[in-house]
């Protein structure tokens, strides 16, 4: 693990899942649900009691828009007594031709951490690459690691533990769909995607996944796909790096996956329903299934804090 140049204390940046240790992984998933079980019933505002990241200053960068992330990394961060800031990449001088390495090593002087939703991942690893404090995805077009994080205490607190178990991804196999892929092969559960063969997932998160022993399976087929599962799992079928003139064409092809009562139907009587949200009801999935007895999607928003709040405090070494 580094150090951190100026403090002496250790550091790690948070970039994505396939990358971060398997073992610490699971100590973030652990602690995120002991500090969620430790808040039951308070105000949301009251302090945790520790207060890891008191006198921690937290940037925030938002290049693409943002509800969950923002907020829950914002409120986490409070909760453990660090400040916050939350910046729009457009309005800071990166968005003006200033340097990513440059800007990285001026953040590095005020802020303890930096969180920075981009485009190009290649932004996200120069950042981290530069800043001397730690760095943590919150989104690129390539991944969404926090998202993932969540999303596997959400299926542990409903469900426990993921190994061997069957997760369908129907849709597009997006930036959510990769780092759902890193999650299988260090998690240890099966993932079919099905979904159209344009929209295929990323070939190396599958190889990934498969290198460490998970089945990866891609069917066509969304009711064969879904047999069996234990959860079924998707996303908005035009994400936010996609260009608005994709939408009908992706609509199109797209509609044969949505998620409805007929393909839950097909997964096993106790599969969960997630989406990372936001959502567009009655595309991707019909509003029967995300408001019914199934779905976790909720869940999945809350645990973003939580497991956001884990991920901080693995970054800090506190
Ligand atoms: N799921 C997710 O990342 O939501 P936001 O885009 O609202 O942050």
């Amino acid at each position: 693990m580094p150090r951190h140049p100026e403090k002496g204390t250790e550091m790690s940046h948070f970039l994505d899942i396939h990358t971060t240790p398997q073992d610490e992984l699971r100590a973030m998933i652990d602690q995120a649900r002991a500090m969620k079980n430790a808040r039951q019933g308070l105000p949301k505002g009251t302090p945790d009691a520790e207060q890891p990241l008191a006198g921690r200053m937290i940037a925030l960068i938002f290049e693409k828009p943002s509800t969950r992330t923002r907020i829950s990394f914002d409120v986490g961060a409070r909760q453990m007594g660090g400040q916050t800031m939350v910046l729009s990449g457009k309005d800071m001088q990166l968005g003006h031709g200033e340097s990513i390495s440059d800007t990285a090593r001026v953040l590095s002087r005020y802020v303890d951490l930096i969180m920075l939703r981009t485009f190009d991942e290649a932004t996200l690893l120069e950042m981290a690459e530069h800043a001397t404090v730690p760095v943590i995805n919150g989104l690129t077009d390539a991944s969404h690691p926090c998202q993932i994080m969540a999303d596997i205490v959400t299926y542990e607190e409903h469900r426990g533990a993921p190994g061997g178990r069957k997760f369908v991804w129907s849709g597009d196999g997006n930036n959510v769909c990769t780092s759902w892929l890193h999650a299988a092969g260090q998690f240890g559960f099966d993932l079919t995607f099905t979904g159209p063969e344009t929209l295929d997932p990323d070939a190396k998160a599958v190889e990934f996944a498969r290198s460490r022993g998970s089945r990866v399976d891609i069917v066509r087929d969304p009711l064969v796909a879904a047999h069996g599962a234990d959860a079924i799992v998707t996303d908005t079928w035009v994400s936010m790096h996609d260009p608005e003139s994709a939408r009908e064409r992706r609509h199109n092809q797209l509609r044969p996956y949505q998620v409805n009562s007929r393909m839950m139907a097909e997964a096993k009587p106790d599969a969960l329903f997630m989406h990372c949200l936001p959502a567009h009801r009655n595309e991707e999935a019909t509003s029967e299934v995300m408001d019914g007895p199934q779905s976790v999607i909720f869940d999945e928003s809350e645990n973003r804090l939580h497991a956001q709040k884990a991920i901080l405090r693995w970054c800090l070494g506190v």
